[in-house]
């Protein structure tokens, strides 16, 4: 069934229907074309637009589509002829219920509908994937609170620079995906404006009660310019860019974790149940769902910049272009769920391997700044301090040692500075614990923040 075709002589050409059509994507949010059309009913009838027996006919022949949908008895096939999922309930419900089935759509357009489809769909998206960004946080908070003594080597330039510990280390995820998910919330906020009843584009003539459809759809009330609401896509680039930025942060870490699982490293160690082999190699273990993530980065900000790229041109009000952002948003939104699941599961089954990380800590004399800072205390100035130490860092590589090997007298030879409380000053804990400065690795400051994070996740949702 068309919704259209009186003014038209003939049938569609058989391409143009395939090129034009978007049931066989579309059909991903009945639920939410469903939902919207049942309060869009409920308020015609209100407004006396619609009778009581016609509302009660078309909620219960929706109700039941929705029901037969989900279970699968009622199949949406492509071969339907159905150009839209709109088309495909509003057709399915008239073949059902009758002369009701054909007032359904009355004050209302496509384009409103599909405004209204695209934002509840993108809501309850936003919702999940809020809940798997608070997962993934509970999850390093953990980590976090069992790791404020274990050290490790903090790094720049992925060379080895100041001694820190995996909580710390963890934490700087905590708040890049806890900015994630303020992000995810700003943009439902913002969003969160129902476009039914815009019509086409210049609203309708009917007396709708649109903050009262707002109101049953959970919206905080009706759009202001009809014109912009048929065509508003801003929201859906927002949580693309939203979600490529979580992309960006997985595949940040992800790049971390490979770094880490390897041989040279040793830090962390992968579940075998997150590894996989090589069918030649009978000795690997390889972090391939690490990559994939990674990877899967390019995918998400490919949908992001695909998008942007299609509104740029799009002249007021509703211009078919836009039917282009739903596959690549529906990509998107399943790609980073999936990576956000599997990072959640990768990282909480992994172990990390403390005794290589301090060892790694200690050889890389991530200590060299401690050193030069002992000095000053004891009256060097800095540059002098720096070049002491250099020389020190320059014997012990000569003698592949760590600088709290070197003995009293070699330390003294060169800085007669030194004293015996230098093994103490440059000890890993002590480099540690005296940073305590707020977002410090120190474990007093450490464990005030963890209490802040641990606040922020109890707090009940930040929607
Ligand atoms: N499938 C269309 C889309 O995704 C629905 C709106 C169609 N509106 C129209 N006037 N043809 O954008």
């Amino acid at each position: 069934m068309k919704l259209w075709g009186g003014r038209f002589t003939k049938e569609t050409n058989q391409l143009v229907h395939n090129f034009n059509e978007s049931l066989t994507f579309d059909q991903k949010f009945y639920r939410q074309d469903i939902e919207g059309s049942i309060a869009h009913v409920k308020m015609l009838a209100k407004q006396g637009i619609l009778s009581d027996k016609d509302r009660e006919d078309i909620v219960k022949g929706l109700e039941d589509i929705r029901k037969e949908l989900d279970s699968g008895k009622l199949v949406i096939s492509s071969d339907s002829g159905y150009e839209d999922i709109h088309s495909f309930v509003e057709g399915t419900l008239t073949e059902r219920i009758g002369e009701a089935g054909k007032r359904l759509h009355t004050g209302r357009s496509r384009n409103d509908q599909v405004a209204l489809d695209m934002k509840l769909y993108a809501r309850d998206e936003i919702d999940e994937i809020e809940g798997l960004v608070k997962n993934l946080l509970q999850e390093l908070l953990t980590i976090m609170e069992a790791n404020t003594d274990t050290f490790m080597p903090g790094f720049t330039h992925l060379q080895k620079a100041q001694p820190i510990t995996l909580a710390h280390h963890m934490g700087a995820y905590f708040e890049m995906f806890s900015r994630d998910r303020s992000r995810l919330s700003d943009i439902r906020r913002r969003m969160n404006y129902c476009p039914l009843g815009s019509g086409a584009l210049a609203g309708t003539t009917y007396p709708l009660d649109r903050a009262y459809t707002a109101e049953l759809l959970g919206f905080s009330g009706p759009t202001l310019n009809s014109m912009d609401a048929v065509s508003d896509r801003d929201y859906l680039i927002e949580l693309l860019s939203a979600l490529s930025i979580i992309s960006m942060h997985l595949s940040r870490f992800c790049e971390e974790i490979i770094i880490w699982n390897t041989n040279e490293y040793q830090f962390v160690e992968l579940d075998d149940s997150y590894s996989t082999g090589s069918s030649i190699m009978p000795q690997k273990k390889n972090p391939d769902i690490a990559e994939l993530i990674r990877g899967k980065s390019g995918r998400v900000y490919g949908g992001l910049v695909s998008l942007l790229t299609t509104m740029k041109g799009i002249p007021l009000a509703y211009n078919k272009d836009m039917q282009e952002d739903k596959e690549l948003t529906f990509d998107v939104i399943d790609t980073v769920k999936g990576c956000l699941a599997l990072f959640t599961g990768m990282i909480s089954s992994m172990s990390f391997r403390k005794d290589m990380m301090e060892t790694s800590a200690k050889k890389g004399f991530t200590n060299a700044t401690d050193a030069a800072d002992y000095l000053v205390n004891k009256g060097v100035a800095f540059r002098d301090a720096h070049g002491i130490v250099g020389q020190l860092v320059l014997l012990c590589i000569k003698k592949g040692i760590a600088l709290d090997d070197l003995s009293l007298e070699e330390y003294k030879k060169i800085s007669p500075v030194f004293e015996e409380d230098v093994y103490e000053a440059i000890s890993m804990k002590t480099c540690v614990e005296k940073r305590v400065t707020v977002g410090g690795p120190g474990e007093a400051a450490m464990k005030s923040v963890i209490e802040i994070y641990r606040k922020q996740l109890e707090a009940e949702s930040l929607l």
